[in-house]
């Protein structure tokens, strides 16, 4: 995503150096025409509908963008789902999933008349059935299958084994028909599955869609209309200049492999795929201490303003801004945070870097600022969006004495 320029670092035609001398470290850049090249190459290789998983990166710029270029929405929460409706896309072009669904969200999203509402239990099954009851309405449903497929990925983003809280287990799919015979607002017209992140084997995908045709055939086979199988989203997406990226090509080869004459469209719901890599963050060398032979460089930003180094020991690559100095040293990049987790990255070469100097740390626009948090009452990250030769900040965080003077103090301490 940088290009290299007389030792100055763009993003399309903007510097950094220019975007750090107007706003404070740490920020997040995100470039669009990254996302808008990633999302038209994936569309016209994969010629599915797409919903963004907008849980990946919710800034509304970006959801805008999305919605702009013609993707749909994947929704987890209402407040998601009220992002998306704010940024213009088409309730049409919604569909809300989640394993937590209360009454209220399930009312909120029939208010919305969204494409679907994806059903992760019996339970929910029934409580939306009630719900549109008492609306007096017959909604669109998908139920969302727990297809027990490994996604030979990390322990903590898996999310289709049977042992996973996620989905309904096919092997309840009796038990969910019959309750489902009797349910007079709910109209099945969708399967959807989502086993995990960063999935890099076609053979897992291969998995994935010849579990989601035979499940489709189930549900047609007992005459329900089927009219969409949403295959998840989970695509791979390349941390390191080393590493395969995914073969998008051969995955569509297979798709049309298993799906050659199904009667229902097919979609993916990415989100990391279309964010990760058109995302970076910026931050400031605070402090240089040596421990026990340790080089620390400790940063302004930290698990507080990208959490996924700290939860799930994820890889992001960081470059100096300067690299003015010969001598190389091996650096652990910390960050402020008063959690001996809050580590980025360990023993990385680096030319000597001092105090004030900038650093980058890379493909972290997804699950980068949407992750954030204030603990240790610091502040959010700033959050900047470049556009040819512009950029624009897009989300200015509440600083400090704002977000405190959000706690209510109880009436009894006066
Ligand atoms: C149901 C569902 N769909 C899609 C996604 C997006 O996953 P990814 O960002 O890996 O594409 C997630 C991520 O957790 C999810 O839970």
């Amino acid at each position: 995503m940088i290009n290299h320029i007389n030792n100055k670092h763009f993003i399309e035609g903007v510097s950094l150096e220019d975007i750090s001398q107007a706003h404070p470290t740490p920020f997040y850049v995100y470039s669009q025409s990254k996302i808008t090249s990633t999302y038209e190459s994936l569309k016209n290789t994969l010629d599915t509908e797409i919903f963004y998983a907008i849980k990946a990166n919710s800034n509304q710029a970006i959801i805008k963008l999305m919605a702009s270029l013609g993707a749909g929405a994947d929704v987890v929460s209402v407040g998601e789902l009220e992002r998306a409706i704010t940024a213009g896309v088409s309730s049409k072009k919604i569909i809300f999933e989640g394993i937590g669904k209360t009454k209220k969200d399930i009312a909120y999203a029939i208010e919305k008349n969204i494409r679907l509402i994806n059903v992760e239990s019996i339970d929910e099954l029934e409580r939306i059935d009630k719900v549109a009851l008492h609306q007096n309405i017959k909604v669109d449903i998908g139920i969302r299958l727990n297809p027990n497929i490994d996604g030979k990925t990390i322990d903590k983003i898996t999310t289709g084994k049977k042992t996973d809280k996620f989905g309904i287990d096919t092997d309840q799919l009796e038990e969910m028909f019959q309750i489902l015979k009797d349910l007079q607002n709910v109209n099945l017209i969708s399967i959807s599955c989502h086993v995990g992140s960063q999935i890099f084997s076609i053979n897992v995908f291969i998995k994935i869609f010849q579990k989601m045709k035979n499940n489709a055939q189930i549900f047609i086979d007992k005459g329900y209309s089927i009219k969409h199988v949403d295959l998840g989203g989970g695509l791979g997406v390349k941390y390191q200049e080393n590493k395969e990226a995914l073969n998008l090509k051969l995955l569509k080869e297979e798709l049309n492999k298993c799906f050659n004459d199904t009667p229902y469209k097919l979609s993916f719901e990415p989100g990391r795929y279309l964010v990760a890599n058109a995302g970076i963050l910026i931050t400031s060398v605070i402090t240089t201490k040596n421990n026990g032979g340790i080089n620390f460089l400790i940063t302004d930003a930290g698990m507080h303003s990208l959490i996924r180094p700290a939860l799930y020991q994820a890889h992001h690559e960081i470059e100096a801004v300067n690299k003015d100095s010969n001598e190389f040293i091996n650096y652990t990049i910390a960050g402020p945070i008063c959690e001996s987790s809050d580590i980025f990255a360990k023993n990385i070469g680096l030319p000597k870097q001092k105090v004030g100097n900038l650093l980058v740390i890379k493909d972290t626009g997804a699950y980068g600022k949407v992750m954030a948090s204030n603990y240790n009452s610091r502040g959010l990250p700033l959050e900047i969006l470049v556009n040819n030769e512009d950029f624009v900040v897009i989300h200015q965080p509440l600083n400090v004495k704002e977000f405190i003077a959000l706690d209510q103090i109880p009436e009894w301490f006066n």
